[in-house]
């Protein structure tokens, strides 16, 4: 069993990964802390509350960082739409839970240090949060069991050419994760293009539920975003976020490998680029230390079914 807290900004993926844990027997979805990232803080929280409330998951909720560490940017509603989970018809109803009064900081620390070595942290947002657990528990990243998380990239950005979204929200926060010591994996976009939500795994999640249908109205919407400025003619939309849990529940859907790796902070347009030392390396000699293991290769066809079957599971409910 995976005991995990999701770190998120639902976000339409993050609500595939909430789904995707909540779905599969092998996980213990312990807890939900929110990030501001791909909406503010008041609606990323908002969202994961709407999520656990629509699905009747019984797992409490924290609200985190309002800010980034440094950086400001202007929230993409483009393509999460303007509350982070817009929808192309039906909406998931108002949230009728409230957030837990504890912190998400301290709630991930809290539940860190209660079971040393046993928590995983699913983070797929900016690390804001992480970020600042770590700087008030110093001694955290030796016992959180690993970090789990979608961002960076291997090759290509998506916010710019050299950056992807949650990495360069806040790099620095990024930066603090990546130097800490904790154990990293990483699922950047050299992978998550290759993991997709295609128009044959909305239709399925459809055929699901007879009448209204929010779970395909929301993935609906993800995809049309995507196509209008990736072009209709692509295959599927890339479903980011349910990677790191996807991994969690089969492994053997992706090909990972250990690298030195490192968050550029600078300007010149490297701003949240994921430095990843893709170098051949001499076991003999190199001193360089791989502090995280890097998917480069997903199962797009196995992938998808597993997604797709949660999806089609909470349409169900
Ligand atoms: C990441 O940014 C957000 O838009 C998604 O939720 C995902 O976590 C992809 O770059
Ligand atoms: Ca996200």
């Amino acid at each position: 069993m995976h005991r995990i807290i999701i770190d998120c900004d639902p976000g339409h993926d993050d609500m595939a990964a909430i789904l995707l844990a909540a779905w599969h027997p092998s996980i213990q979805l312990e807890a939900i802390t929110a990030v501001c990232g791909n909406a503010p803080l008041h609606h990323t929280t908002n969202n994961a509350l709407r999520i656990v409330d629509a699905f009747g998951l019984d797992v409490p909720v924290y609200a985190g960082a309002e800010l980034p560490l440094l950086h400001r940017y202007a929230f993409p509603a483009e393509f999460h739409g303007p509350s982070g989970l817009d929808s192309a018809g039906e909406e998931l109803p108002p949230a009728r839970s409230k957030a837990q009064p504890q912190h998400a900081v301290d709630a991930i620390i809290e539940r860190v240090e209660a079971a040393p070595g046993e928590i995983t942290l699913v983070v797929v947002g900016p690390m804001t949060n992480i970020a600042l657990a770590l700087a008030l528990r110093p001694g955290l990243a030796q016992k959180i069991k690993q970090v789990i998380f979608m961002g960076g990239s291997a090759g290509e950005g998506n916010v710019t050419a050299a950056a992807e979204f949650n990495i360069w929200a806040d790099a620095e926060a990024a930066r603090m994760v990546f130097r800490s010591g904790v154990k990293l994996v990483m699922f950047g976009l050299n992978v998550t293009h290759q993991t997709l939500m295609r128009r044959e795994d909305v239709a399925q999640i459809r055929a699901a539920r007879a009448g209204s249908n929010p779970v395909a109205d929301i993935m609906d919407f993800y995809c049309g975003t995507y196509y209008s400025f990736a072009g209709a003619d692509k295959p599927g939309a890339p479903m980011h976020d349910p990677c790191a849990v996807a991994y969690l529940i089969d492994p053997s859907i992706f090909e990972l490998t250990a690298y030195p790796g490192e968050v550029l902070v600078g300007a010149d347009g490297g701003y949240g680029q994921t430095l990843i030392d893709l170098r051949p390396q001499d076991p003999a000699h190199d001193q360089r230390v791989k502090n995280v293991t890097v998917a480069m290769k997903a199962d797009p066809q196995r992938f998808a079914a597993l997604v797709t079957q949660a999806l089609s599971w909470a349409a169900g409910r």
